[in-house]
């Protein structure tokens, strides 16, 4: 399943951008980059984003939240429309407070991690998540080239996955997915792609998306 990172897109005309990639019927969700020039140095949109997408499309809207301290945010993107919410591992030292956090607000929950960031992060949490989501760059902007080592992790965190009683967390990567890796993070364990820049580069959304998902295998 591919879901769509915003990031990238022409602000100028997203609502546009969104029922394109809706009108494909190949994107399964949003998923929308919050950075607070802290956690990454890099600076992207507010709950109103949220909250206007939430009007126009009925695509899920995860929001990736690439902040300190994400438990002072994950409230007022739920409030604003997301279904879910992803933290860094990286950024809090309570992961079983963000957790119950979530919960308690009624939004799915995923943990991120960096590609440098060991799996063992997700030991006594993983039962728990919804998603774990593999950076395939370090975080902060679109269009980074894939680091080789994040394809080796996914294959080890699908196992890890797998043969974890209770775990049901579905295993996404973010960054760097191309056509031409898209098929090799599949058959390493990937469940989603998150897919930006590919998108939305050329200009051509409806056709962008057919590439990917034909590379994913998907009948287009
Ligand atoms: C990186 C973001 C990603 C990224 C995806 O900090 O979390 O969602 O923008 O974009 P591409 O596909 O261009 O790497
Ligand atoms: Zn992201």
């Amino acid at each position: 399943m591919i879901f769509a990172s915003l990031l990238n897109a022409d602000f100028g005309r997203l609502a546009d951008q969104v029922a394109e990639l809706e009108e494909t019927g190949l994107i399964s969700g949003l998923h929308i980059d919050v950075m607070d020039g802290h956690f990454v140095p890099n600076l992207a949109p507010g709950p109103q984003s949220v909250t206007a997408l939430r009007h126009r499309t009925r695509l899920p809207i995860e929001v990736h939240l690439m902040v300190e301290q994400p438990s002072q945010f994950a409230r007022i993107f739920a409030d604003a429309g997301a279904h879910r919410v992803i933290v860094h591992a990286e950024a809090t030292a309570h992961l079983h407070k963000e957790i119950a956090l979530a919960h308690q607000l009624g939004v799915e929950i995923g943990v991120a991690l960096n590609p440098a960031t060991p799996l063992h992060d997700l030991d006594y949490v993983l039962e728990d998540l919804d998603e774990v989501l593999l950076m395939g760059v370090d975080p902060g902007f679109g269009g980074q080239a894939f680091i080789a080592g994040v394809e080796r992790k996914t294959t080890d965190c699908r196992r890890v996955i797998d043969s974890t009683g209770g775990a049901h967390a579905k295993l996404s990567i973010d960054g760097g997915v191309k056509v031409e890796n898209a098929a090799r993070l599949l058959l390493a364990g990937a469940h989603w792609l998150v897919v930006g820049s590919s998108l939305f580069s050329k200009g051509e959304i409806a056709e962008s998306s057919r590439r990917i998902a034909a590379a994913m295998g998907v009948c287009v």
